[in-house]
């Protein structure tokens, strides 16, 4: 095996980032969004609809997704990097990023985006415990194209976002990135499984 840095392991497993989705969640009232680039189809049966995200614990999405089991992952073209800036560059937890971003309740309550590629509305049917994030795994129980109605162009991907961000975003992006990092290089060996008991009441 050759002797790489982990820097240069870190290059490409960014090769398995997914493209860049727009997550939202609501909880008692309180409507928030945030962006990944760790999502993933998590069936091939067409009639189990599933899809994974790993969410950081200091997010304050990752609160309201896990007490709600609720969450609308959309997807994004290519050209939505406003929406991006807003929602993944600052916390939800002192401001309402959503407020003056068009959009309404979903079947299961959490917000969904007028304007996007296309939305999932899910359900969290299980979750992985990293020490520094949550997998959730969701069933997809709606779905919905953006405002245009139609499929077509291209959606965000990461190395899309990351080459052809404003010049003016980068120095935060990478700073965010940085202190995200630190927080998962502390945290990802204190595994604390967690059993999913679902939230049927809800
Ligand atoms: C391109 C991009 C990709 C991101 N991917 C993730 C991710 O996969 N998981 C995560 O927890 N945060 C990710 N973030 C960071 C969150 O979106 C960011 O911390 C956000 O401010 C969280 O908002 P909240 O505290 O209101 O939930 C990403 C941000 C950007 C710009």
């Amino acid at each position: 095996m050759p002797n790489l840095q982990p820097d240069q392991i870190y290059q490409l497993l960014r090769h398995l980032t997914s493209p860049v989705v727009a997550l939202t969640c609501q909880r008692d009232g309180k409507r928030n969004g945030m962006i990944s680039d760790s999502a993933a189809r998590a069936s091939i049966a067409p009639t189990v609809p599933r899809l994974s995200v790993y969410i950081h614990k200091f997010n304050f999405s990752h609160d309201l997704i896990f007490e709600t089991g609720r969450f609308v992952l959309h997807l994004l073209r290519d050209d939505q990097f406003e929406l991006i800036h807003r929602l993944g560059f600052v916390s939800g937890r002192a401001r309402d990023k959503l407020a003056g971003i068009a959009h309404r309740p979903g079947t299961l309550g959490a917000p969904v985006l007028d304007d996007c590629y296309a939305h999932f509305e899910c359900r969290v049917v299980n979750v992985m415990d990293t020490g520094s994030s949550t997998c959730f795994l969701g069933d997809v129980v709606a779905v919905g194209h953006g405002a245009a109605q139609r499929l077509t162009g291209d959606v965000m991907t990461a190395a899309f976002f990351r080459a052809n961000m404003p010049a003016e975003w980068r120095s935060e992006y990478e700073a965010l990135l940085r202190t995200a990092q630190a927080y998962a290089t502390e945290r990802s060996r204190d595994i604390r499984p967690v059993i999913w008991t679902g939230l049927q009441e809800r």
